[in-house]
């Protein structure tokens, strides 16, 4: 999968795609779901270039371009030299192993291209095959914050899971590039 900027004509194929599906939209933003008018900027999808610290990516197939979701890494703390990563697959690209290399990517680019040291990931405790795409990239399991997501009509319990620099194996191919995890 590649990673990319967020072009104008994604936008709409994103909110059909993802915001739309009310349930989707409600277990994976800790938001509630709201009406949002077509073309409007208060989209989640809409980017703002400004933005140093919620960076928003478009995810594609190498092959070809499609645009096939939407991933970030957010609340990017230069200080602690920490973020978040998220991220969320249109319904037809899910279960073909697209998420897990997408957080192989989002790795990439927090430790090597930003020179972070921890990246953190926080997901519905029964978001299988979100756990499943952290935990192949070596996310570890931190703890379990009950209770901490009000989702169509339920609270629900969260998993935190988290990554150090110095955990990370990125694939061989990527071997080369590791940062040095002293500096
Ligand atoms: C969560 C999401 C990003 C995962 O990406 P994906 O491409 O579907 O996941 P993958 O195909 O890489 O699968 C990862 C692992 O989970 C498993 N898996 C996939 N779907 C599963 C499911 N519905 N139930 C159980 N396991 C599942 C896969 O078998 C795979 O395990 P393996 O490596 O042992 O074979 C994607 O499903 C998605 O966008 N879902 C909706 C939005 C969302 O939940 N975003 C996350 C919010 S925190």
């Amino acid at each position: 999968m590649g990673l990319r900027a967020r072009h104008e004509e994604d936008v709409p194929i994103l909110e059909a795609g993802l915001y739309e599906d009310v349930v989707n939209t409600s277990r994976a933003t800790g938001t509630p779901w709201r009406p949002i008018t077509p073309g409007s900027k208060d989209s989640q999808f809409v980017v703002d270039d400004k933005e140093q610290r919620n960076l928003q990516f478009s995810v594609v197939e190498l092959d070809g371009g499609a645009l096939v979701g939407s991933a970030s890494l957010w609340g990017v703390d230069d200080h602690n030299r920490s973020a978040h990563i998220g991220l969320g697959l249109l319904p037809s690209s899910r279960g073909k192993g697209y998420g897990t290399d997408v957080v192989a990517v989002l790795c990439h680019y927090g430790f090597v291209v930003r020179g972070l040291r921890r990246l953190q990931i926080e997901t519905l405790a029964d978001n299988a095959a979100m756990l499943r795409s952290a935990e192949r990239n070596g996310f570890v399991r931190e703890g379990v914050l009950r209770s901490s997501a009000w989702v169509m009509g339920e609270f629900l319990d969260e998993v935190l899971l988290g990554l150090l620099v110095q955990e990370w194996r990125p694939d061989p191919g990527n071997q080369e590039r590791r940062p040095d995890p002293e500096n």
